[in-house]
């Protein structure tokens, strides 16, 4: 009998095809969405293995009501969203889609922070609104992007790409990291070591690339955005939780920092009250990795993952080798 791979939304065509060849492919009920947490539940029950999205909860009790599954695929890079202890507790490999998507995370991180500083989307508003009646000298003034400090939280393969991009810029790039990364890459991408108090006080724009962990929860909080210029502007494209996005409208409402830009948002799809009433803000709704090409290589690769598994190989992209002997 055919393993069934469960797919819980639709993906790109690039991906269902080497699964095809895999196994049977099933999907959740309404494959155009999320399943909610029953439908699930329900599906998991004959799935030999898992490709799930950043949208699906797989926890212990998920994993419980899965007695088949012997593989996790996460098409994603952030795997924040899947136990990853209590499947390695099952012998169950996860895997996840790294490196794929770090140049088009990267452009997207500075579409918002030229969108943010220059008024982009305001812009787009003014003139749909029929506003565009005069030119004059004093209208939609932003902010200069090239020359200023940029400030990387989490030098990652996104936070070396968006660094990159920088010099293009002559920016100064400072940097905040776990570990501090090999003096070849700093010397490479010029970018200089601080710590985060640093980094905070003297960026201009400060981007955020870290994973989402217990220690990095609301690693920008009230404290942190106190230590920003009023003059600055923070950017997410990493993971919601690690801005308190209260705090954050509480800050950007009082001046206090010049303006965001985030495609991603602590109780996503859901915005923090205030947020959406707020000019100086650009949002997008999680789509990083949205580009033609890199979700269809996502999709291969999340996919690849599965059927190296089935075949009873070890998946390229593990994210718990431990599971392995
Ligand atoms: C997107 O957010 C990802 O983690 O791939």
């Amino acid at each position: 009998m055919k393993p069934r791979i469960l797919v819980t939304q639709s993906i790109p065509e690039e991906g269902l095809a080497v699964l095809r060849k895999g196994g049977e492919v099933a999907f959740c009920p309404h494959h155009e969405r999320p399943p909610t947490r029953e439908e699930l539940l329900g599906e998991v029950k004959a799935a030999d293995a898992l490709l799930c999205l950043l949208t699906d909860t797989i926890d212990s009790e998920l994993l419980e009501a899965a007695p088949r599954l012997t593989i996790i695929s996460n098409m994603a890079v952030g795997y924040n969203n899947i136990d990853v202890a209590a499947a390695t507790a099952r012998r169950i490999p996860v895997t996840n889609t790294p490196g794929v998507l770090t140049e088009t995370t990267a452009d997207l991180t500075w579409a918002l922070l030229m969108g943010v500083a220059r008024r982009i989307v305001e812009g787009d508003r003014y003139v749909r609104a029929g506003s565009f009646k005069v030119w004059k000298p004093t209208l939609l003034l932003g902010s200069d992007v090239h020359g200023k400090t940029l400030g990387v939280i989490g030098m990652g393969r996104i936070g070396v790409a968006v660094a990159r991009r920088a010099r293009g810029f002559s920016m100064t790039i400072l940097y905040h990291n776990r570990r501090r990364v090999e003096a070849s890459l700093e010397a490479e991408i010029s970018a200089r070591f601080v710590s985060l108090e640093r980094l905070l006080r003297s960026s201009d724009f400060v981007t955020i690339h870290a994973p989402l962990t217990t220690e990095t929860r609301y690693l920008i909080g009230a404290k942190e955005l106190a230590l920003m210029k009023p003059t600055a502007y923070l950017v997410n494209t990493a993971r919601g939780p690690l801005v308190d996005e209260d705090a954050l409208v509480e800050s950007l409402r009082g001046g206090r920092l010049a303006g965001a830009a985030l495609d991603v948002y602590e109780k996503e799809p859901a915005l923090a009250t205030g947020l959406a009433e707020l000019e100086n803000v650009v949002l997008t709704p999680h789509i990083g990795s949205a580009s033609w090409e890199t979700r269809g290589r996502m999709a291969l690769m999340a996919a690849e993952n599965i059927v190296a598994a089935l075949g009873g190989k070890r998946p390229p992209n593990l994210v718990n080798p431990e599971v392995y002997p």
